[in-house]
Formats: structure tokens, sequence, C-alpha cells
């Protein structure tokens, strides 16, 4: 009985424990992630955050849904569920001029007593993506996107992984909070998390987001939480619905405040329109040194009651509006135009452009898009230029300021050679673009090098398309059997290249030389020969050397390989610079044999049959398929009631839908490696 007791007092002990920890934990975060302040270090936090997991793993029952330990849960969802908002979450009516901000604060008089105060709260305008939040009882129960207004999708698992966004409120001492509140806010990403995601995308060869609102959204609409938690998503709370809300609104945001959220701190009170449009342009110039991307500003009465008689006309409502910011324009000087060859062989023009300071950036070159584009807007070398940032990022050329014209300005020549090789150019049928007609022009090269070092080929990490753009045109490479001759000397030279990222991407470029011959095969970029023929001719022969000793008739009658690979294959192979290429590859040391893997029929996978759909977090799709494979399980391209396993990573479609109609397992990235026993 005694020693029941004890353990009930350490228990008790260990939960209070636990307990503290969370407080510290929360308030730790606060600091860094609302109010941007941090009073520990990070490692600090961490030790933190180490302490409360350990004690939480003894009392797995007692670890609440809110702490901080629990912001990345769970599994992929499979499908975002709909959710009907509380009440409708409304959009806003724009505004571009002072006239017209004028005519709105007109409506609003019109719409209320006569002579009544009325007070605007100036906001700046987020630009990301409008978010619900349902707190119970002072608890994050539900977040959702706001859809069409009435109804939006479910997105409280990945909401939770924001670290700017509570999980519980923070209520002082005493005090209560409602029982139901609906907090309204945007969801966005920070300018430095976007340019870092972006950059990260570059290397590996993904489609780079457009914008931070692009970002924000696609990050947020994650199927697996994980990949959501590792976005760097911020929150900003902005309006608060029915009960909770005060007598004003700028009590409303006091209050958001006061419970943990991130309010913006540029928002202000104005007694009139002129006190607004004063806000506004005092906010044009702040805005460009924020942290965070801002299209305009947003004007709402203050005062509840008001904005209840004003009410709304379809999805905007009148009490408040919001002033969308022009796009930034300057003027200078076009001095020549510069044409550089795409990767497809596709000639590209752009504008050279004396130095020129736009939206808090240093502007030097425009995009001119193409021949159509310069002869439309009868564009000249000479000539100023209006240019303003499309989306914010890409600078693109608008007009031509024709009154400036001297007379001096020279017509532009469209080239009929290529500025790489020499070789002529053409523009063939309706399309715009005009190619390098070379096909062995150096540009492409550019391509072929990019497709071998990309993940599914030799998996070069660090090795995407603006290393490989820096290392040719620094004239270091020229092809693949170039990457491995490079000392860190000559990576030194490059922009941006620290000592690290030099050693890593030797490191990289050293390890990709132990690849199976598979892997090589593909990377080689020989015509017909995907990752799949690639593996099959890999298996077959066993040996590079084999393989060039095989014949076109014995190459077509290996198992989905046909005439055309096989002609392909035995046509690359005889070509004295790829002979060359591949010995040279040799002497570099890269592994020019195949072992297959054994095959254990112990593994869950042996003999079902898997699905991939959407894109998984880190794997590429061949060398998800290849792990399936070599454990012998079999790929298939569609879901029907022969599947046993659908894997399903970011943008899953159709195939997740038929999964979930016909009851087929459906797991993730996560899932689906610690099944094939490959723990990260
Ligand atoms: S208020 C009725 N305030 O702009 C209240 N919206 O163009 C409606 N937005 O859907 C929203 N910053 O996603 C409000 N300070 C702010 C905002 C803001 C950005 C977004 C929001 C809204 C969209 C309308």
């Amino acid at each position: 009985m005694e020693e029941f007791d004890l353990f009930a007092d350490e228990r008790q002990q260990d939960l209070a424990e636990a307990d503290r920890l969370r407080k510290e934990l929360r308030h730790h975060e606060y600091c860094y992630y609302v109010l941007d302040a941090p009073e520990i270090t990070d490692a600090e936090y961490d030790r933190l955050m180490v302490a409360l997991r350990e004690i939480e793993a003894h009392y797995p029952e007692e670890v609440p849904k809110d702490s901080p330990t629990q912001r990345v849960g769970g599994r992929a969802s499979g499908q975002f569920t709909e959710v009907k908002h509380l009440e409708a979450m409304l959009s806003l009516g724009n505004a571009f001029s002072d006239a017209e901000l004028r005519a709105f604060d007109e409506r609003v008089k019109q719409g209320l007593p006569a002579d009544t105060k009325i007070e605007y709260v100036m906001e700046p305008k987020i630009d990301g993506l409008a978010c619900s939040l349902i707190y119970e009882n002072g608890k994050l129960v539900r977040a959702a996107t706001r859809g069409d207004g009435v109804i939006g999708e479910n997105v409280t698992a990945n909401v939770r992984t924001i670290r700017s966004i509570p999980l519980v409120l923070k209520v002082p001492e005493g005090e209560t909070v409602p029982e139901l509140l609906d907090v309204r806010g945007e969801v966005y990403m920070p300018r430095q998390a976007f340019m870092r995601l972006n950059e990260q995308r570059a290397e590996r060869g993904e489609s780079e987001f457009a914008n931070p609102r692009n970002a924000a959204a696609g990050s947020l609409r994650q199927l697996d939480p994980n990949v959501t938690a590792q976005r760097n998503l911020a929150f900003f709370a902005y309006y608060l619905v029915g009960e909770g809300a005060q007598a004003k609104h700028s009590d409303s945001l006091a209050l958001l405040k006061k419970y943990g959220f991130a309010v913006s701190e540029n928002y202000q009170v104005v007694p009139d329109i002129e006190g607004a449009i004063a806000f506004i342009n005092q906010f044009n110039e702040l805005r460009q040194g924020l942290a965070y991307d801002t299209d305009g500003a947003v004007l709402k009465v203050n005062a509840i009651y008001q904005q209840r008689i004003l009410g709304a006309t379809g999805k905007d409502p009148r009490w408040a509006i919001a002033f969308k910011y022009p796009p930034e324009q300057a003027t200078t000087t076009l001095e020549d135009i510069d044409w550089r060859v795409g990767r497809t062989g596709v000639l590209t023009p752009t504008a050279v452009l004396t130095p020129v300071k736009l939206s808090g950036s240093v502007i030097s070159r425009a995009t001119l898009h193409n021949e159509d584009f310069i002869k439309a807007k009868d564009i000249r070398i000479g000539d100023k230029v209006v240019i303003n940032k499309a989306g914010e990022i890409i600078p693109e050329v608008l007009r031509v300021e024709l009154n400036a014209r001297t007379g001096e300005e020279k017509i532009v020549e469209i080239p009929t050679k290529c500025p790489e090789c020499g070789w002529i150019v053409e523009r063939q049928g309706a399309e715009a673009a005009i190619r390098c007609t070379n096909p062995h022009c150096p540009a492409l090269g550019r391509e072929g090098l990019i497709h071998f070092a990309s993940r599914d080929a030799m998996n070069i990490e660090g090795c995407g398309p603006s290393v490989i753009n820096a290392l040719m045109d620094a004239g270091l490479v020229r092809d693949a059997a170039d990457l491995f001759t490079l000392q860190k000397e000559d990576l030194l030279q490059l922009d941006r290249m620290g000592e690290k990222s030099c050693d890593n991407l030797l490191a990289a470029i050293n390890a990709s030389k132990e690849n199976e011959l598979d892997k090589l095969l593909f990377a080689l970029g020989i015509r017909h020969v995907g990752a799949k023929v690639a593996r099959t001719l890999a298996l077959t022969y066993g040996d590079i050397n084999k393989l060039f000793a095989a014949r076109p008739e014995e190459l077509a009658k290996v198992r989905d390989i046909g005439g055309i690979i096989a002609e392909s294959v035995v046509t690359w192979l005889g070509t004295p610079t790829n002979i060359d290429l591949i010995d040279r590859l040799k002497a570099a040391g890269l592994k020019m044999t195949f072992t297959a893997p054994e095959t254990s029929t112990t593994n869950p996978f042996f003999g079902k049959t898997l699905v991939f759909t959407g894109t998984l977090p880190t794997l590429g799709r061949a060398e998800a398929k290849t792990m399936a494979q070599d454990v012998g399980a079999k790929v298939s391209g569609s879901v029907s009631k022969k599947t046993n396993y659908v894997i399903a990573g970011e943008e899953a479609g159709s195939k997740l839908d038929k999964a979930r109609e016909l009851g087929v397992e459906i797991i993730d990235e996560t899932t689906f490696l610690e099944m094939l026993g490959k723990n990260q």
C-alpha cells in the first residue's frame, strides 16, 4: 500500500512538472513567434521540449491534445473534409483611388442615421489566405479555409503546426474566455521563408511558387501536416466574430492580442476618411520594409453596432473595403537586350536596364518574353521604359515612353543565330518562340546535365538548375563527367557558394558514384530510356560492358524493350562522344554494374499491388517505385479492387478518391518507409 502511494506521489509530481513545462514552452513560443522577441536560445527551448517529451512518454494517456509536443501529430489525412462556417466568411470590395475611398465613405454615411460619427480602423491587407479558427473553452478545435464563404475546408491538422496560432488561449489568472470564439485572420508566408522555400525547390528541380500567397495556400492545403510544419507559415488575427466580439473592432483586436494572437502592429484608429487616406499614404512607405507581403490596406468601420446596421451586399460587407496599391512602377533606360538560350533551346530576350530602385530593390534586368512582345510594344534599344513588378517578384517592361524618344534609339535585331553555339535559329509555325536548331547546342547540354543530377537520376543533392547553370556559365563543367573532376577551389569562385556548400556539393557528387547502373543509365538521358527501361537493362545485363556488347536484335528481345528502344540504345552507345563520356565516368570511379537487391518474402509489401499518387514529400516517384519493386511489390498506375495500398502525397487527386471509395488502405510516405524498414 505504501509502495502504491509512493508511485502515486511520483506520478503527481511528474504530471505537475509536465504541466509546468507546457506553460513555459507556450510562453516561449509566444515570445518567439508572436512577439518576435525570444527570451531564451533555441537550444534552451529544445531542452525544455525534450524534457516534456520524456515525461509525456511515460504517461501517454495524460498528454493533452494542446500540448506543445502535439503540434504535428497523426498521418496524412488523405482529403480535406468540408465544414460549414458558423457565420459566412465575407470577402472585401476594392478601391483603387482616393475618390473611390470617399465614395465608400459616402455610402457608409448614407447607411447610418444622419450625423453619426464614424471611426475607421485601418489595417494592412496581408497577402495570404483567410482562415477561421474555432476555440471552444479556450482550446483550438477547428480551423477552416474560406472556401466559398459558406463552406470551407477543414485544415485543423495543418493549422495546428503554425506556431503563431495558440492551441490554447492565453487567459489571465481569474479571467474566463467565451465558450465559443471564431477568430478570423490571414495565414501567410513571411518573405524570408518564401525565398528559402523557392531556393530549395529550385535546387531540387521543383517548380517555384510565384508569390508568397500561392506558397502559403499550397502549404496550408497539404495532405500531410508534416509538410505544412516545415513551411514556416504564420498567422495574423484581424477579426473576431459573434460571441466574444467587443463593441468596437479596435477592442476586439486588443483582446485578440491579449489571448496570444499575433495582430499586425500597424493597425490604427482614424477619426474619418481623410485620416484613412493619410494612413494609406504613410503605410505605402512602411510596407516595403515589412517581413511579409501586403497588397493594400483595409478600412473597417470601428463600431460594431454600425457594422450591423450596414450589413453586407452579396459577399462584401458594406462596412469595410480594401484599398489596393497600384503595382509600383519605375522609369529607366533600356541599354541592351540579352538573348539567352533556355534549356529547351528557346531564345528568351531579357532587358538590360540602367539600375533603378523599385519596391525596395534595385532592378537591372526585366523580362521581355519573346519577339512578339518586343514588336507589339515597339521596344527599341536606348528607349526610356516603364517597368513594374509582376506579382511583386519578377520585373517586367510595361511600356515605352514614346514622348521621350530622341531618334537615336535602335530597332531591336532579332537574332538569326544562336548566341550560345552560332547555329541557325528558327520560329516554328504559330510559336512565338525562336529556337536553336542545333541538337548539340551546349544549352541543351545544360538540360541534360540538370536531368543527370536530378533526384530520380543520380540524385546529387544541392546540384539543381541554378548550380548547374552557374557551373556551366563559369566554364567549369561541360558534361556529366566534368562534375566528377570539380575541385573545391573551382566551386569557391561561384556566387553564393560558401565553404560549407562547396563541401556538401562535393560530398554529394562523390556519393553519387556509388549509384547502381540503373540510375546511371537513366541519368544519361538516352532517348526512350526512362527509369523503368533503365532498370530492366541494368537487371538484364548487370554490367555496362555487357550492354555495350549487346546487338540490337538481342536487346529487342528483352522484356519491355522493343525495336525502337533497342535501336536508340545501340545508337547512343555507338556514338564516339558518348563512348568517351562513359570512359571518363569510369575513370572517375563511377559504378558501372548492378547488384539486384534481395527480395524478402517477409516484407509487408511482398506480392502486394501498390499505387502512388500525388507528390511525395522526400522521395521521387521513380525512386519510390523502385524501392517498392525491390521488395517484390507490383506498382500499378490505377486503383482497383486488387490494389492493396495507395501511397498518397501532396495534391493527390482522383486516385485517392477511388481508393477511399473502394476502401483501399491509404498510407503516407513516412508509413511507406517505415513498412519498408527504412527508418529515416
Ligand atoms: S477583413 C469581413 N482584414 O483580404 C471581413 N481581410 O480581399 C473580411 N485580408 O478574404 C476580411 N488582410 O483573406 C480583412 N486586415 C485584413 C486583411 C484581410 C488580408 C484578406 C482576406 C480577405 C481578402 C479580401
